[in-house]
């Protein structure tokens, strides 16, 4: 089949470019490799996964914006997808309060000519979409509380299922453009007969992840430890979220594609047994660098949830799945691969 991968260049793309070109699948990753410059670092990040997948049997790289209409449909015309894994976005919620027309035009713009795109090429094909926890805004921080030594957590739910509000409550513009781009993917789904399938991801960590203060934190904490540089906490460290390995998530997908679902939305992360709060987090890169780094600590991060943790019973249940990696062992190897690639994350 050919699968095309917009941001395949990102953390999720990489892999998922790799995964399928490895099952024997014609792939084409569609990247502006804009990452850097939307967390406004001089340093590269996605160009190295860029580089990598040039080595990489079965892929086949294009330099693309999904902004730019003609450029996108042209590209996808030629290559005529089976499946599109749509991953570029710009991820970071402070870029969306500074920037939040740009946000909008990339998320949620984007994903509407993706879709666009690939029904004009091929009504027949299936769409993934990397959806985000964070379409449901600050309703999370309805339910009640209970707090820990090191934690915080949900005192009546285990975890946040999809029967979730994302309605009349506050969300930040990156959340507001990822619900536009989902709402859009659920519409094509119902008015054009498109195979769609919603991922509301939690948190997502991998090798090839370039953590950002604003994005990808378990990523972002062990660079800071690896090159023995400070770390800010932003509130009481507390915070708790749900982690996901990145090859987890892209078994889903891949569950997703084989399934006889037509149209579905799904919340997925590592659920309530793989969740970790920054205090735990910290603790556990102590233990594995034998070392520790100075933790600063600065006030709350408007829009911060206290705890987004995922009810995965649905994803667990229709696409017969369970996240595999325990948070450990995914952290160690996150590890070993900056270890690795020491060079790429010091200041
Ligand atoms: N990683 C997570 O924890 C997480 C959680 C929730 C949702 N998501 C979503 O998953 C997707 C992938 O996330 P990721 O962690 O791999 O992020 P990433 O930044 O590593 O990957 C996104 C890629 O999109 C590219 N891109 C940005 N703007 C583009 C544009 N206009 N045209 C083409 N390419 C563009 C970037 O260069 C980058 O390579 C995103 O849609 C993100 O919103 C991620």
């Amino acid at each position: 089949m050919n699968i095309f991968i917009t941001g395949g260049a990102g953390m999720v793309g990489s892999h998922c470019a790799e995964y399928f070109a490895s099952a024997g699948h014609n792939v084409l990753v569609y990247d502006n490799l804009m990452r850097s410059e939307i967390f406004q670092s001089e340093k590269e990040s996605v160009e190295y996964n860029w580089q990598y997948l040039v080595e990489v049997q079965g892929v086949a790289l294009t330099k693309g914006d999904v902004r730019n209409w003609s450029d996108l449909l042209g590209t996808m015309k030629e290559f005529q997808p089976d499946i599109v894994i749509h991953a570029a976005a710009q991820p970071g919620v402070r870029m969306s309060l500074e920037k939040p027309i740009e946000d909008f035009s990339i998320n949620a713009v984007g994903t509407l000519n993706v879709l666009e795109g690939l029904r004009q090429v091929n009504p027949n094909g299936v769409l993934i979409y990397c959806s985000t926890n964070k379409v449901y805004g600050a309703n999370v921080d309805r339910h009640e509380l209970k707090e820990e030594q090191k934690r915080y957590c949900f005192r009546d739910i285990n975890g946040i299922n999809e029967s979730e509000s994302v309605d009349r409550t506050g969300h930040t513009p990156y959340g507001v453009s990822k619900l536009s781009g989902e709402l859009y993917v659920q519409d094509y789904a119902y008015t054009y007969g498109l195979r769609t399938g919603v991922f509301r991801m939690s948190c997502i960590y991998g090798t090839r992840q370039f953590g950002f203060e604003d994005q990808g934190w378990i990523a972002w904490f062990c660079s800071r430890y690896l090159t023995d540089s400070p770390i800010t906490l932003y509130g009481d460290g507390k915070q708790v979220r749900d982690v996901l390995w990145v090859g987890d998530l892209i078994s889903a997908f891949d569950n997703f594609i084989q399934s006889d679902i037509h149209h579905e939305v799904f919340n997925i992360g590592g659920g309530p047994a793989n969740s970790l709060s920054l205090l735990e987090l910290i603790d556990n890169l102590e233990k594995i660098t034998d070392r520790s780094v100075v933790v600063q600590t600065s006030d709350w991060r408007k829009f911060d949830q206290k705890v987004y943790i995922s009810d995965i019973t649905k994803v667990c249940t229709l696409l017969k799945w369970n996240p595999m990696m325990d948070p450990m062992n995914g952290v160690g190897r996150l590890m070993a691969w900056i270890e690795d690639n020491r060079e790429l994350f010091q200041s």
